[in-house]
């Protein structure tokens, strides 16, 4: 059995009961560039419905950038990024079978670290048939370098019931921790949907950005509905606010939600939704690492603050 010791470092009970505000412990400045001291400060967490486990609201994400890795290339710079987000108190990360080689990438630093018992492990199975799902989940394991993953998700809606039944089965035998399942197409949403009314699930992942809200409107409250965890994928929506929002300052007033860079005020938007438990923006760089958990401290917006982030970025 994993115990990771940042589960030792839970929220305060009213953190528990008010997500949207950070513990009074927490309400400092935040820094954008937190110092290696500063590694053990409590994050704001969040509870995963179906177990209460607080986990950060920040993880990592290893699409993209571990995907085009290839074999022989450097990966200090990984290394480095593994090494500050665990440093940071970060713990959740996610990968999946399609993503290239980045779920060996990962079971390679996690031993090279040896990080893997502090580590909130996410994989996903993609594939047609309950005979490739158990091929594809064994192989996730050996990929891995573990013998248990904390949550395994079907990825995009493949096979879904068949996969899920299997999944159910690894999870009582102990081999995985929680059963979810996950989309990033708009045009998955009616079906998505429907599978979440019929099926118990300890999570979601869904798309959700300051500018791609969609996922808000029925798919996220269904998720509280339902008493699944939420997980977000393209929190910068591929890059959009980005590039709407580069070259220009921020408003003064994200200094009230201890907010100092874009990313973070993208984040915090995300993570301060009620139903939503964690962020996972993709990481490859530790400067993004300093950067990305500084959103998981310090103040967060209320629906006023909310509102009005919304409204400056669809003002852009
Ligand atoms: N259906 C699914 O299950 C599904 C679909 C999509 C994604 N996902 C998961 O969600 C994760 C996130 O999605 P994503 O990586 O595609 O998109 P994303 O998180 O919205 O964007 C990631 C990109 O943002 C950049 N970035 C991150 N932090 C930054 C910072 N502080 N400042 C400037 N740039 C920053 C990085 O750029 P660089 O490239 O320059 O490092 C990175 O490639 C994935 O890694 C994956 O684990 C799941």
């Amino acid at each position: 059995m994993q115990t990771p010791r940042r589960h030792l470092l839970g929220l305060t009970a009213a953190a528990l009961a008010a997500p949207l505000a950070a513990p009074a412990a927490l309400r400092s400045p935040a820094r954008a560039q937190p110092a290696p001291s500063a590694a053990t400060a409590a994050l704001v967490r969040k509870p995963i419905p179906s177990s209460g486990e607080m986990i950060p609201v920040i993880g990592l994400g290893s699409a993209r950038r571990y995907e085009e890795m290839k074999p022989g290339e450097d990966t200090a710079p990984l290394r480095d990024t593994w090494r500050r987000f665990e440093q940071l108190g970060g713990t959740v990360v996610d990968t999946a079978p399609s993503y290239g080689n980045a779920e060996a990438i990962m079971g390679g630093l996690m031993a090279d670290l040896s990080i893997r018992p502090n580590l909130f492990v996410c994989t996903k199975v993609g594939v047609d048939t309950i005979e490739q799902g158990r091929a594809q989940i064994e192989q996730s394991f050996r990929n891995l370098r573990t013998d248990r993953v904390d949550l395994v998700a079907v990825h995009n809606l493949r096979d879904i019931t068949a996969e899920l039944a299997y999944l159910r089965e690894l999870k009582q035998a102990g081999r995985i921790r929680y059963v979810g399942a996950t989309t990033s197409f708009d045009r998955q949403y009616e079906a998505f949907e429907a599978m979440m009314r019929r099926e118990t699930l300890d999570s979601i992942q869904i798309d959700y950005a300051l500018d791609n809200r969609n996922a808000a409107e029925r798919i996220i409250p269904l998720a509280k509905e339902r008493g699944m965890a939420v997980f977000i994928n393209l929190p910068f929506g591929r890059g959009s606010v980005f590039r709407a929002t580069q070259g220009r300052p921020l408003p003064d007033w994200a200094a009230e939600i201890d907010v100092t860079t874009w990313p973070q005020f993208m984040l915090k938007y995300l993570v301060s939704h009620d139903a939503v438990t964690c962020a996972i923006p993709g990481m490859a760089q530790a400067r993004y690492v300093d950067d990305n958990m500084g959103a998981a401290r310090g103040r967060m917006p209320d629906a006023a603050m909310r509102r009005r982030m919304e409204q400056l970025i669809d003002g852009l």
